[in-house]
């Protein structure tokens, strides 16, 4: 096992987000300067299973700290969703001296983390904390995940440069964005870029709601103002169910009659909006939460998740920061999850504001 010093593995699990290596930065300055060695574990849990660890440069995370993507990689293990993967993980944990664990990722990655939690090691039981990271900002007990905000700027700057052309042109544009099951992020980009209508999976409507919604901003935009008025922005999250494809073809049907000087034309952003250099909140983030994680991890805490909430918020927050709460992760779970079927306080204000929304951003 070589050194007896507390040793911290960290990990990077699921869908990449922009501010993980700020996080991992944060996390390996503390974790050092309080005395424990630190060890990264390459891809995700199916290198943990692997027992592949590798060792980090403070320096070299430094530069990565500027950059998107994570260092450690990431991976989707199936296997470590099995009991004989999670033995696997424990005993490669085990051989690797290692006595806590930093897990970066979303709701999978910490569903992941809460099955390791004081797992009987030799250094006795494993300590286990969690961060958010997902560019869809869909866990509970966070306000923003890692990642959110420079996933949004992106699209923000994207529907800017979409929208030079789009008004040169008269033009539509259908533009889809990253979100499987949560619209934040089309919602909040939306608002921001100026959208005239904004699509999101927790608003059910079937195929020809959809397609009558999008058709009625079309023509309530050019109508409202014909001479200003030279183009339409539609923000759909990638979730709704109708495809961006058939969304535009099924409005040039009817443009073709009612609208015949509008053009309209689609755009994927799909994995840039995940991609790209991090923004300073991002970093910030990362930094703030690993070191609130550290410092609680060290203190002796396990099973939680740093989250991050504005001053004022009522939970108790990290003594060590603020802005921090560590909620415990079968609480961050079950909320995610209730969030997830539309059965949270949060859920339910997010679904009444983005129906206030599609009100107020319809001319
Ligand atoms: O990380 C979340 C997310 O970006 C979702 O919005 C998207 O549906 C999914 O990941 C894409 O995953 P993959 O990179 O595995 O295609």
């Amino acid at each position: 096992m070589g050194s007896s010093r507390p040793k911290l593995a960290l990990l990077t699990s699921g869908g990449d987000a922009p501010g993980m290596n700020a996080a991992l930065r944060g996390a390996a300055r503390v974790a050092s300067k309080l005395g424990l060695d630190v060890v990264g574990v390459v891809e995700g849990y199916t290198g943990l299973i692997a027992g592949n660890f590798m060792r980090l440069n403070l320096h070299e995370l430094d530069e990565a700290s500027r950059r998107g993507g994570t260092v450690l990689g990431t991976a989707r293990s199936k296997e470590f969703q099995t009991p004989e993967g999670q033995a696997k993980a424990k005993e490669a944990l085990a051989r690797e001296g290692v006595t806590a664990l930093l897990v970066i990722g979303g709701n999978g990655s910490l569903t992941g983390a809460r099955t390791l939690d004081g797992a009987p090691l030799p250094g006795g039981p494993l300590r286990v904390a969690g961060l958010p990271a997902s560019i869809d900002n869909d866990l509970a007990c966070t306000s923003m995940a890692i990642g959110v905000d420079t996933a949004m700027n992106t699209i923000v700057e994207a529907c800017d440069r979409i929208l030079d052309t789009a008004a040169a042109h008269r033009r539509t544009f259908l533009v889809e964005v990253m979100g499987r099951d949560c619209g934040y992020l089309a919602m909040t980009a939306g608002i921001a870029a100026g959208a005239d209508c904004v699509l999101v999976p927790e608003i059910d409507k079937t195929e020809d709601q959809i397609v009558d919604h999008v058709f009625a901003t079309i023509e309530r935009a050019y109508a409202h103002d014909a001479s200003h008025h030279r183009r339409v922005l539609v923000i759909k999250a990638e979730g709704v169910k109708i495809d961006a494809v058939r969304l535009k073809e099924r409005i040039d049907e009817l443009s073709r009659d009612r609208l015949p000087n509008v053009d309209s034309r689609v755009t994927v952003l799909g994995h840039v909006v995940r991609g790209g250099t991090p923004s300073a909140f991002d970093r910030l983030l990362g930094a703030r939460l690993s070191h609130a994680a550290v410092r609680a991890l060290v203190d002796g805490q396990s099973g939680f998740m740093a989250g991050w909430e504005g001053p004022g918020s009522t939970t108790p927050a990290s003594p060590h920061d603020p802005s921090v709460i560590l909620t415990p992760l079968d609480e961050v779970l079950a909320q995610t999850e209730a969030m997830m079927r539309g059965e949270s306080e949060l859920a339910r204000w997010r679904k009444r504001i983005y129906r206030e929304t599609e009100h107020l951003l319809a001319r």
